[in-house]
């Protein structure tokens, strides 16, 4: 990144900070994600182990990465070189930084079915989105769906060729909040809706028969995912953040935002599926990735303007898969020209062809790819089991390396304590030192044996 004589760009303050850090934390992965994982998940279990997560873990990962961010005012593989000249550094450093360049391919994917139901709605469809068969039709059409995900790929690649980001972020400090109170209102009419209290139950009351191993895996690679930590982002955004900022309780915000949201979305989806799919209900739990675009057509259907909420509400999830997908992509742009030492057009170009090559076969896996299959799962899942449930681990794993062998745990709780006292000292060092790192070993080693077919899913 920049050199250190060069005077970095800040954020104006904490509010600036939290803004920022949940702009790219709000997502597909809270919108889209969360509530098929929930509804797969056993429902209340999975929302219970995800908030105890993220609360613990999380929290101490998202104040590692910023904290260490800011000591170096460099991006994760200059950070992580600043601390140790060893191989192991510079693997940590590429590992994360690798990880949003496997994702933001498929993401794009999604944001192009997300594009495909706004136009959709705008056309005014959105009755025949509300059939059964709609979805299913859709991404079984090659060149329909692929359409769209190259479109939303090409609009990425647009903004950040035309260094443009900026603008998108402002438009999306309204969106975001308008979404949120969008939500809000879909939210309350779906849980009111004849049936759907037997879905509230679903998402609150956890079932604890429903528990295993991998009700922990499935949360713990969502809380990757949709905290935007384990992939070096928060490095750089840490390298962004003024000294005077409170690390510690803007990490929090940042948490409990992007936690209430995913909760908020939840409640959108789950009990609209127990409210709307009468005999299916049980069915369409387990629908997977394409729970979203099954029920909330529904939802709309019967709603009075059910028209304008679908615009206005795939518009707004628009938005914030934009500026998520840019913000990945951003990361692997610089990344190559810092690290790889392509130039600016050379990286854009670079990572244009990484999108069109690993989000068409996604695409095209439910399609003419169809049959193919990586250790039993389809392009677009196995994109996602490798860098949420594989990679993450192992990035996060470096980052506990780097604090625990290179840097020391007094760096980072040096770092904190120069803006506010740092109240869960304690706690984080602990996390740290032994829970993060057990945990991690567990879950990546229950990933290998899932994906082996030896432990089920
Ligand atoms: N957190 C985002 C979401 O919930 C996805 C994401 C993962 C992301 N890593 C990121 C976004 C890095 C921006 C930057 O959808």
């Amino acid at each position: 990144m920049a050199s250190e004589k060069k005077e970095r760009a800040s954020f104006s303050g904490r509010l600036g900070y939290v803004l920022a850090t949940a702009g790219s934390a709000v997502g597909l992965g809270n919108i889209w994600r969360f509530p098929y994982l929930a509804a797969k998940y056993g429902g209340g279990i999975f929302i219970l182990v995800y908030i105890i997560l993220a609360a613990t873990f999380g929290y101490t990962m998202i104040v590692t990465e910023t904290a260490l961010g800011r000591k170096t005012r460099k991006s994760p593989v200059g950070a992580f070189s600043f601390f140790t000249k060893k191989k192991m550094g510079a693997v940590g450093g590429w590992m994360n930084a690798v990880i949003p360049m496997i994702i933001v391919p498929y993401y794009s994917v999604i944001g192009g079915w997300v594009l495909r139901y706004f136009v959709e709605y705008v056309r005014g469809n959105g009755a025949s989105l509300a059939e059964d068969t709609y979805f299913s039709g859709f991404i079984g059409n090659a060149a329909g769906s692929e359409i769209f995900f190259l479109i939303f790929a090409a609009l990425n690649i647009l903004v950040i060729g035309m260094g443009v980001n900026g603008g998108v972020e402002r438009v999306s400090t309204v969106m975001m909040p308008s979404l949120i109170v969008l939500a809000v209102i879909v939210a309350v009419y779906s849980v009111t809706r004849p049936g759907a209290l037997a879905g509230v139950h679903y998402i609150f009351v956890p079932d604890f028969s429903k528990f295993s191993i991998m009700t922990v895996v499935a949360a713990m690679g969502q809380m990757f995912y949709s905290l935007s930590i384990a992939m070096g982002i928060l490095y750089t955004y840490g390298s962004y953040m003024k000294d005077d900022v409170d690390v510690e309780s803007s990490s929090y915000q940042v948490v409990l935002v992007d936690s209430c949201v995913a909760i908020l979305a939840a409640l959108m989806i789950i009990p609209s599926v127990f409210a709307f799919s009468g005999a299916d209900a049980a069915q369409n739990l387990q629908a997977g990735p394409s729970l979203l675009f099954i029920t909330l057509p529904k939802v709309f259907a019967s709603m009075a303007g059910g028209r304008i909420f679908g615009i206005l509400f795939f518009l707004m999830v628009l938005f914030a898969a934009l500026t998520s997908s840019i913000s990945l992509l951003e990361t692997s742009v610089s990344t190559l020209e810092d690290e790889a030492h392509m130039n600016r057009t050379g990286a854009t170009v670079f990572m244009f062809a990484v999108m069109i090559v690993l989000g068409s076969l996604s695409s095209f896996g439910y399609n003419i790819l169809s049959g193919a299959r990586i250790v039993g799962m389809q392009f677009l899942d196995f994109f996602d089991f490798l860098s949420n449930s594989l990679m993450m681990p192992i990035s996060a794993f470096t980052t506990c390396l780097l604090v625990l062998r290179a840097a020391g745990v007094r760096v980072v709780i040096d770092e904190v304590g120069k803006s506010s006292k740092f109240r869960m000292r304690k706690m984080y060092s602990l996390s740290i030192r032994y829970f993060a790192p057990v945990l991690l070993v567990i879950i990546f080693l229950s990933s290998v044996l899932s994906a082996l077919g030896i432990i089920s899913m």
